[in-house]
């Protein structure tokens, strides 16, 4: 049985103000006071996805590769479970799954807090930081000035760079920063470096309030600014944040397209904060949208990356050989409408499953595939496997199995589907229930929250179902589904659509049933495993 903590924290957050608050983040407060009253500090710690030992966490930052292991860093308010003077934190992980949290690798100092951004390894010390043959790894971040925004200036935010010569572990800041000054850009944050094989200098994407800005460098420390892309394209409800710009293979062809990921906030199809994305061609100086890509955009107007709400500011991971290939992708598991208010105390923020993206092409249209990286199957095992069941033949197979439903993954394909509405239901003993569907007569996929469990803690936590939108109805639909303690993520047909979302059962789920009016669907390919991490 686990505790029960009666215990009560009381978090004064004093640096908060005396570095000031974050703009944009309208709820913060200068004073929190949390309880833990009848809630253990780990129930709702997840499985099998990160998060922080202790206190805030938010976006993914500085994501490399090097010599067998993966660091992952991230934005993290080492004093305090709501956001607050920026460090990174960082990770490290031999598989993409398993984490484990190293020590705290960027301080704030006099230029600033340290927001977000990324790194690279400068395999050819273009930056003249590697000493003795040994190769640098460069982190190049937004420095947010607390005094200067205090003072109601506009050029508060700046890029820096720092380097470390032991792979990532410890980091020297750049004597001169910043070295990219505020051209008078109020948001002006989130480099994104990567190695541009076209005209062999470092390209950094920017996110400068309502557009990208490129800018491009032989050297890391030197920038020119190339171009800006963005302005009259996309969501434009809110701030652009979190850019990442880089080259991916079409599968099946030889063809190369450009991505650029956008994080912004708020405006997200479901509310507050999401990543939308871009496709098109990149010749070193200019991002110009691909004409079928334009196309689709007239339509949506955005196209997004996750339709569910907890995936923000997500990027990928740099100098990943070129004989694995792949692009590799993490988010932020959360979103700026209640990330300061969900239900866990000691720590805040969990991190998305690390997502393998595919460029595909589907009668012209271009689209992001994303899918769990497969090092994730190492630690499934199988408990349960049908290729074809009634649905009243489900309900009662899973009568008979125990399963764990904190770290399951379940696929499957719903067949022969009618203009009917499918709901996948987990629900617990004491009346929770999360609710995936497919409303196949409205052409809609969607999440309801609303009775998962704990869901007042914000009035924008669950006041509606997220959808998205399909094209028709289906005959068929392939689902693939992670729970963790406290997430659901969904990938639809092979991960053309994702949704990722939250949420806080009073007691674990139980069950699983698919409840319709339609008794004549079948569920085909049905595969239950379960994680283990020992
Ligand atoms: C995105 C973001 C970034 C910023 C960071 C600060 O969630 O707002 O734009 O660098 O968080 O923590």
């Amino acid at each position: 049985m686990r505790t029960i903590k009666l215990t009560f924290i009381a978090v004064v957050i004093a640096l908060i103000t005396t570095f000031g608050c974050k703009e944009n983040k309208d709820s913060e407060t200068e004073t929190s006071i949390v309880s833990t009253e009848n809630l253990d500090e780990e129930f709702y710690r997840p499985n099998y996805h990160f998060t922080p030992k202790a206190n805030w966490m938010n976006d993914p930052n500085g994501m490399f590769y090097l010599n067998g292991t993966y660091h992952l860093y991230f934005q993290h308010y080492p004093d305090g479970n709501v956001w607050g003077p920026m460090h990174w934190g960082h990770a490290t992980s031999k598989n993409l799954i398993q984490w484990k949290e190293q020590p705290i690798a960027l301080y704030p100092d006099e230029l600033g807090l340290i927001f977000s951004g990324s790194a690279v390894v400068d395999k050819e010390n273009t930056s003249g930081f590697g000493k003795d043959g040994i190769i640098p790894v460069v982190a190049i971040y937004t420095y947010h000035n607390m005094d200067g925004e205090k003072a109601g200036d506009i050029d508060f935010q700046t890029q820096g760079i720092a380097y470390s010569l032991d792979e990532g572990m410890t980091w020297t800041k750049y004597s001169d920063n910043p070295v990219i000054k505020n051209p008078a850009i109020k948001d002006f944050r989130d480099p994104k470096v990567i190695w541009d094989n076209q005209t062999n200098k470092w390209i950094m994407s920017l996110a400068a309030g309502n557009k990208v800005m490129f800018y491009s460098s032989s050297n890391l420390i030197d920038w020119t600014l190339e171009s800006e892309f963005g302005e009259d394209k996309g969501e434009h409800g809110g701030v652009w944040e979190c850019p990442d710009l880089f080259p991916m293979k079409v599968e099946n062809s030889d063809e190369t397209k450009w991505v650029l990921l956008v994080s912004i906030n708020p405006s997200a199809p479901n509310g507050g904060s999401a990543t939308q994305y871009f496709i098109g061609d990149f010749d070193g100086h200019k991002f110009v949208l691909d004409k079928d890509f334009e196309q689709q955009l007239q339509q949506k107007n955005s196209i997004w990356l996750d339709y569910g709400r907890d995936n923000y500011a997500g990027v990928t991971w740099s100098n990943i050989p070129k004989s694995d290939g792949r692009h590799l992708f993490i988010g932020w598991m959360s979103n700026w409408d209640y990330a300061r208010d969900v239900p866990t105390f000691k720590w805040r923020s969990t991190m998305t499953i690390a997502r393998e993206l595919k460029l595909k092409n589907k009668n012209n249209a271009y689209y992001i595939n994303s899918l769990p990286v497969g090092e994730l199957d190492k630690f499934a095992e199988s408990k349960l496997s049908r290729a074809l069941l009634q649905n009243d033949e489900l309900t009662k197979l899973l009568k008979d199995v125990d399963l764990n439903f904190e770290r399951l993954r379940l696929g499957f394909t719903l067949n022969n589907l009618k203009n009917d509405s499918y709901n996948l239901v987990f629900h617990n003993k004491v009346g929770d229930s999360l609710i995936l569907g497919l409303d196949n007569a409205n052409h809609e996929l969607f999440i309801d929250r609303r009775k998962s469990g704990k869901v007042d803690f914000s009035e924008k936590f669950a006041p509606r179902i997220s959808k998205t939108k399909l094209p028709n109805s289906l005959a068929a639909l392939p689902v693939q589904i992670l729970l963790d303690k406290t997430s659901v993520e969904v990938f639809y047909n092979n991960g053309e659509i994702v949704m990722t979302e939250l949420f806080f059962p009073n007691e674990p789920f139980v069950q699983f049933s698919i409840i319709s009016d339609d008794d004549s669907f079948t569920i085909e390919d049905f595969k239950v495993r379960e994680f283990n991490f020992k």
